[in-house]
């Protein structure tokens, strides 16, 4: 444990790899909230593609160089495909990307676009895309999705620098997709455990929209498997995922930690992205606004950190913009003097 420098290569002593390609990843604010006592943001949308994927592409992308590929691949519901695309970018790669139609956020298609990758639409949700990923994709590029260990390693990233700030929280609360990051997180916890810096480990709780709930819905029954969703539903598209390939592991990790898993419905997803904005000043898309919904819908005891995983600017169009028209000078300052 000799964190030194910046980007995720500061945890080198604690990853696989020694060093890599970096775009200055992590480091991301750790805001105390208003919302809550003891309740903290650890604001993953202010990583450089605006998501905590970046912290898993660094490493992905540079295992994918190193191991002589020239092409990447991912399934997305538009983070991963964002950040795949300028960290495939920055290390010389093709990128392939391969998105639901309809079901990605505009900033998101923008930013894949932008870093140059190759656009590629299915019709039918994030499922439908990703199993076109692991049949086909693997076998002629480089997949850079979730079920990829470095990924993982590299998201692991985000408890080490909740412990330099704050120590071993009570709670983390994560909102799940595809079900990779809750794994990544406590990962990085119990690697802490293990050289004893961290004494008594953090709850995980995972989060899940109502109406893309496969793991919560099966946790509020005591089944052992999933409840696969065939139609997922919900304002959060990062997260509107039914069949999440990483469900063995989050489950796990969910399960060690003594955490549990929670729905929240879109309605409270947007008012804690409302609240989270205009109290604590912090911007999340709907995914992001999960982990503040349920942290505040369950109302923990203790310090608790919510991970927002994507900015606002990810996807405008969920936010609802109204605006007043003045026609001179003197009805602004009417407006103001109210
Ligand atoms: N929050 C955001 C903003 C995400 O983009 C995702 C996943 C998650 C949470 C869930 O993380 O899948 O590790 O459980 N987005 C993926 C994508 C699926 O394609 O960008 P997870």
């Amino acid at each position: 444990w000799t964190p030194k420098g910046r980007g995720v290569w500061r945890y080198a002593s604690m990853l696989p790899l020694k060093s890599g390609v970096s775009l200055g990843e992590g480091q991301t604010p750790l805001v105390k909230s208003v919302l809550g006592e003891g309740l903290y943001v650890k604001f993953d949308g202010a990583n450089p593609t605006g998501s905590f994927k970046d912290r898993g592409m660094a490493l992905g992308v540079t295992v994918a160089r190193e191991s002589g590929a020239n092409k990447v691949v991912v399934a997305s519901t538009g983070n991963t495909a964002a950040s795949a695309a300028a960290y495939a970018a920055r290390a010389g790669l093709r990128c392939y990307v391969v998105l639901p139609r309809g079901n990605v956020a505009r900033g998101k298609l923008v930013q894949a676009a932008l870093h140059g990758a190759e656009l590629v639409m299915v019709n039918g949700y994030f499922d439908k895309a990703l199993e076109y990923v692991v049949n086909y994709g693997t076998r002629y590029a480089y997949p850079l999705n979730s079920f990829n260990p470095w990924r993982l390693e590299g998201q692991k990233t985000l408890a080490f620098e909740v412990y330099e700030e704050l120590g071993c929280p009570d709670y983390v609360v994560v909102p799940v997709g595809n079900a990779g990051n809750i794994s990544a997180i406590w990962k990085g916890f119990k690697e802490l455990a293990s050289l004893g810096l961290c004494n008594k480990l953090p709850k995980m709780i995972g989060v899940q929209a109502e109406g893309a709930a496969p793991l919560a819905d099966a946790w509020e029954r005591g089944l052992e498997e999933p409840l696969f969703v065939d139609e997922p539903r919900t304002v959060a598209s990062a997260i509107k995922i039914g069949r999440p390939i990483n469900w063995p592991k989050a489950l796990r990790a969910v399960r060690e930690s003594g955490g549990f898993f929670v729905k929240v419905s879109d309605g409270e997803i947007i008012k804690a992205q409302r609240l989270l904005a205009t109290k604590d000043g912090l911007g999340a898309e709907p995914a992001g606004a999960a982990s503040v919904a349920a942290a505040l819908k369950l109302g923990l005891r203790g310090t608790v950190v919510a991970v927002v995983t994507g900015h606002a600017l990810k996807d405008p169009d969920a936010v609802e913009v109204s605006a007043r028209e003045v026609r001179n000078a003197d009805e602004l300052a009417e407006l103001l003097e109210r």
